[in-house]
């Protein structure tokens, strides 16, 4: 019998698994080795302990830019630009890099900036132009700075709007205090769905990023619902781990999408951008 003959009677049989358990090992012993050394550059590099921020891939960047094109109904040139404007943003960068390395939490936060699939939330500002934004969860702001950075070039080209940016921790939002950034932020500290059921304004955009559970995102998006402008637009960050916008839209009649980013030189696998409109 060849050698050919020889592996296809062996995969007939239950010796097929250990025959193969070589080059299966291999296969995973080199995937594995690959996330423990980009683990252990991360953990002598960085000092996050959370919301950790890296770039994405430049695949994963080529999707984004069509992701947002689809739903925005846009040019993905024109998209592309948008992503190139607030990743050549410096003055925007450098407001980062000085906050983080003067703020209290400093010892915990990397001084690099980078904004993964907040691009994204950028590029949908600047094509939808909404009046009012709602993003729940700040955290430091870096989020917050993004959203007002696409306001303020909206706002340049005729188009104004603000953000009402909530988180339940004081201490959130220090990158967000800052003009011209905090020009059209409205900074609210207190619940997420407290601060939405108060709401004084239809909002156009809103982005859930605060308690990422299932129940709380339900919670958010029931309470919204009755704030929300005609044709508005619901993000959701917690996409990787939860179905709650997909069920929305359905419940509600909107459509719905789903983008995976993939971080580039990164052990965390990645958050997403969940979209209903
Ligand atoms: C993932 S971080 C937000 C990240 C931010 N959007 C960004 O772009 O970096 C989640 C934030 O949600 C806040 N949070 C948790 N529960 C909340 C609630 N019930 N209401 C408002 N904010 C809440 C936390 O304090 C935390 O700062």
């Amino acid at each position: 019998m060849d050698a050919v003959k020889l592996r296809r009677a062996i995969a007939r049989t239950r010796l097929a698994p250990v025959a193969a358990f070589p080059k299966r090992l291999v296969a995973v012993a080199r995937h594995d080795a690959k996330v423990l050394r980009t683990s252990a550059r991360w953990l002598v590099a960085s000092r996050e302990h959370h919301n950790y921020t890296y770039e994405l891939t430049k695949l994963s960047r080529h999707h984004l830019a069509w992701f947002v094109s689809v739903v925005c109904e846009l040019p993905v040139k024109q998209v592309r630009k948008y992503l190139a404007e607030i990743e050549s943003d410096d003055v925007l960068r450098q407001h980062i890099s000085s906050a983080v390395a003067g703020a209290a939490r400093r010892g915990l936060a990397d001084k690099q900036v980078r904004y993964a699939r907040r691009i994204g939330w950028y590029a949908i500002v600047r094509a939808k132009r909404p009046k009012h934004i709602v993003e729940t969860g700040v955290d430091k702001g870096l989020g917050s700075c993004v959203l007002a950075a696409a306001l303020l070039r909206n706002a340049a080209e005729g188009h104004p709007g603000r953000v009402s940016s909530i988180d339940i921790n004081p201490e959130a939002g220090y990158l967000a205090r800052t003009a011209p950034w905090s020009e059209v932020i409205d900074l609210v500290i207190g619940d997420s769905v407290e601060s939405i059921t108060a709401l004084d304004r239809p909002v156009d955009l809103f982005l859930h990023d605060s308690d990422h559970s299932r129940a709380y995102e339900r919670r958010e998006f029931a309470a919204v619902e009755v704030k929300l402008a005609p044709g508005a637009i619901l993000l959701t960050d917690n996409v990787t781990h939860t179905n709650v916008l997909a069920e929305h839209a359905e419940r509600t009649g909107r459509r719905f999408l789903a983008y995976r980013e993939t971080p580039a030189n990164h052990w965390y696998p990645g958050d997403g951008i969940g979209v209903a409109w």
